[in-house]
């Protein structure tokens, strides 16, 4: 078997308010990372986890009126409840907390000052409290920060510094040869640009004095770890770097590194830097994805425009939810955010597409064969199964060659239409009226029913449960759920199958609930 399929979140602030924005990004992974286990070529690793230290945690810790640790460790189960009702499925969640984080933390940080590549000098520049960033007075847009446009304040001392600037040509040359290693194009584009311009140095710590929620810079107790130059260290040491080579070796590097486009100089730049200094090889690709946006704007706690995933699931349920996130924008995109859009697709890809097909299939059987899959003459090179076989293929190009989730989708909603069509075509209920069309009747029953099959299960990765229904409804649930079950024809004959409840009952839509 390969090298395992090894696939990143980046680490949620701890005291982020999830929305949907950090939904998506997790929902984007776990649908690549079930393709994979689907597809049974490789072992699966799928990590994600919470970034735990910094000024604003320490912040809204003394505000709580908890100490730093008992007030991370009281939300971090908040975030694996969220991760749970959205159907989230990784294998391991890592805490910058972890004592193993942090030693490897400390250990990567005594090599790099070894090797000369962390030194101390004299910070001057501007500091973006909300941003957690450090910006030169070049980088700052009307005195604001550049991120955020908000206040940043001065600041004047002694840190240790790590050299950015050293690794400038070498990461130049490595976006040169490595045409894909971010993708979309434009955001490689941008990082490109950004360095065409002189790297200052990375200052990456802040004085205890100062700052004590964070890693300890070895050896000089007077200072912490900068949060990100801690958190971003979680994609190796979650493997076990420097800790368990054999375990590491075999995990890394990471196939993708998914994240919000705000955080891709940190991955694109940062990342590849510390990762060359320490002698590790690079990721394979950082996928970065666009903003959802109300109104124009970034969603975001502290633009108070946030929409709670936990709410919304409870309204529409899991599935829906991730349809909509996986469908709605082509990845790279930003995504306007519309409950009424929501909605919109609720009813129609999935209540009238999919759900109501399931209706009408499971009532003909019922009507004109009690329930029993008949026995049939269809052939595996007829339309309709060669359209389903090749559906495996389509999915699969859309999510591992052009990382299109949209595109994936949308290669098994073109069959559902299909069958739909097929339906309306075929005019069931007329061939039902002629005893000589009796085995025309019993292909196109069995041909509905097994693409239905096939289509139930490569929804497993996109709407695990919806395809967990769909599976149980062709009493098919106990058949292996990987690539063997796209071959046509492994519904049997003579099976029993009785209709089950709707499953996208239709949303009466009385007004607008748009907050846009
Ligand atoms: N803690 C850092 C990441 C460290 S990784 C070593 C961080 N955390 S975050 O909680 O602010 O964001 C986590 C993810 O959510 C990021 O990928 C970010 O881009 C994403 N999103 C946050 N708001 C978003 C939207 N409004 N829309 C889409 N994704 C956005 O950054």
């Amino acid at each position: 078997m390969s090298k395992p399929f090894y696939i990143t979140t980046p680490l949620y602030y701890v005291n982020a308010k999830p929305h949907i924005g950090h939904a998506y990004t997790t929902v984007l992974c776990d649908a690549f990372a079930r393709f994979e286990r689907f597809m049974g070529e490789r072992d699966v690793f799928f990590m994600t986890g919470t970034d735990e230290h910094g000024e604003k945690i320490a912040e809204a810790a003394a505000e709580s009126g908890q100490e730093n640790q008992a007030f991370v460790d009281g939300i971090v189960p908040h975030f694996k409840s969220l991760w749970q009702s959205l159907g989230i499925s990784y294998d391991y969640f890592i805490r910058t907390t972890d004592m193993q984080h942090k030693e490897i933390v400390q250990t990567i940080l005594r090599d790099l000052v070894k090797k000369g590549d962390i030194y101390k000098g004299e910070y001057k520049g501007w500091y973006c409290t909300p941003c957690e960033s450090f910006w030169t007075q070049s980088q700052l847009v009307e005195n604001k920060c550049p991120d955020c446009q908000r206040d940043v304040t001065e600041i004047i001392e002694h840190n240790y510094f790590f050299k950015l600037a050293k690794y400038q040509d070498f990461l130049l040359q490595y976006f040169k040869e490595h045409a894909g290693f971010v993708i979309p194009k434009s955001k490689s584009n941008e990082v490109v640009s950004f360095l065409q311009n002189p790297l200052e140095d990375l200052c990456i710590t802040r004085p205890k004095a100062r700052l004590s929620w964070g890693i300890p810079f070895p050896d000089d107790e007077e200072y912490v770890v900068y949060v990100w130059f801690d958190a971003l260290i979680n994609y190796i040491s979650g493997v076990h770097y420097s800790k368990d080579e054999k375990k590491f070796k075999q995990l890394w590097p990471a196939d993708v590194h998914m994240i919000g486009k705000d955080i891709l100089r940190q991955h694109a730049v940062y990342w590849p830097i510390m990762l060359k200094a320490i002698g590790v090889d690079m990721p394979k690709v950082i996928v970065a994805h666009g903003w959802w946006t109300i109104q124009g704007a970034k969603m975001s706690k502290s633009r108070k425009n946030i929409v709670d995933p936990v709410e919304l699931v409870k309204i529409y349920g899991v599935d829906p939810i991730r349809y909509y996130l996986l469908n709605e924008v082509i990845l790279g995109n930003d995504g306007a955010y519309s409950e009424d859009l929501l909605i919109q697709k609720y009813n129609t890809d999935l209540a009238n597409d999919l759900g109501n097909l399931m209706h009408r299939v499971f009532a003909m059987l019922k009507k004109y064969y009690q329930g029993e899959v008949p026995k049939h003459y269809v052939k595996k090179d007829a339309e309709l199964p060669a359209l389903m076989t090749s559906m495996i293929q389509e999915v699969s190009d859309a999510l591992r060659q052009k990382m299109n989730p949209q595109d994936a989708t949308g290669a098994i909603w073109k069959r559902v239409r299909r069958l739909n069509q097929f339906v309306e075509e075929t005019k069931p209920w007329t061939l039902a009226k002629d005893e000589k069309q009796k085995p025309a009747l019993a292909n196109f029953m069995y041909t509905c029913l097994e693409s239905l099959r096939m289509i139930g299960c490569l929804l497993y990765p996109f709407l695990p449960s919806t395809s967990d229904k769909m599976r149980a409804l062709l009493k098919v649930a106990d058949q292996p759920m990987n690539a063997s079950s796209q071959i046509w024809g492994q519904l049997s004959e003579g099976v029993v199958l009785e209709p089950g409840e709707p499953l996208f009952p239709r949303l009466e839509v009385e007004e607008s609930t748009d907050q846009a």
